[in-house]
């Protein structure tokens, strides 16, 4: 039986690049992975992760759903497991940001035009991930809000151009989301994380300034 996607991991799914081979990293229990290969709408499907316990979770996901042919599992580190041009689209979902950006500078050939598609829900820090990409030259493909289990996430692609961008705060903490009928939910399940962020900010500062700004715009709204 396919199993069935939760909204993040569905949106994910729609951001894949058609016709390309595609890889899961940090697969865990198969069922993006699963899924991917079942469509048959991707020459070559890689499942892979870290540890060996989430990987045989993995494989169980294949079986039950009549593809296990139709995927590769790979153990090891991020992308470790690939070799440069192998796919066209990697999904890093369900990792805080900070790893999602170590595995991406563990692999240098990640940072070339016409790379692959890097597909991204991280865990936390979705601001610091937005930050991170658009200061090492990517641009935003997607960036759609969706709620799964009570949580918001952002479901995120991008694809390198070398190009690199200075945001502001603002544009770290909602980034595209906006254009989205979700993106208002997702704005204040963002905002009201400010109060406590800005305990750690020291006055005066511009990014006090910011976080003020954006949470005076709140109250007066
Ligand atoms: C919370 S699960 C996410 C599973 C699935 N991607 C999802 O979003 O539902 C995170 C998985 O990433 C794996 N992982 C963490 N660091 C990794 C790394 N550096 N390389 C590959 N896999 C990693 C963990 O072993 C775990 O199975």
């Amino acid at each position: 039986m396919l199993p069935t996607l939760d909204a993040r991991l569905a949106a994910a799914a729609e951001l894949v690049r058609p016709g390309e081979p595609v890889a899961d990293i940090g697969c865990d229990h198969g069922k993006l992975t699963a899924v991917l290969a079942a469509s048959g709408r991707y020459p070559k499907v890689i499942g892979a992760d870290l540890r060996p316990g989430p990987l045989a979770k993995a494989e169980q996901t294949l079986e039950h759903a009549g593809c296990k042919d139709r995927a590769e599992l790979r153990l090891g580190d991020g992308l470790s497991v690939l070799t440069e041009n192998e796919v066209g689209s990697i999904v890093l979902a369900g990792v805080s940001a900070q790893t999602t950006w170590e595995i991406l500078e563990k692999a240098p050939w990640v940072f070339t035009a016409r790379g692959p598609r890097i597909i991204m829900i991280p865990a936390t820090r979705h601001d610091a991930l937005r930050r991170w990409l658009w200061e090492h030259g990517f641009r935003f493909v997607a960036d759609r809000p969706v709620q799964a289990a009570g949580r918001w996430y952002a479901v995120m692609a991008a694809e390198y151009t070398g190009e690199t961008h200075e945001p502001t705060f603002a544009e770290c903490l909602f980034g595209g989301t906006g254009v989205w009928p979700e993106g208002k939910g997702y704005a204040d399940w963002q905002k009201a994380k400010l109060p406590r962020m800005r305990l750690g900010v020291p006055d005066g500062s511009a990014l006090a300034a910011e976080i003020d700004a954006i949470l005076k715009e709140g109250t007066e709204r």
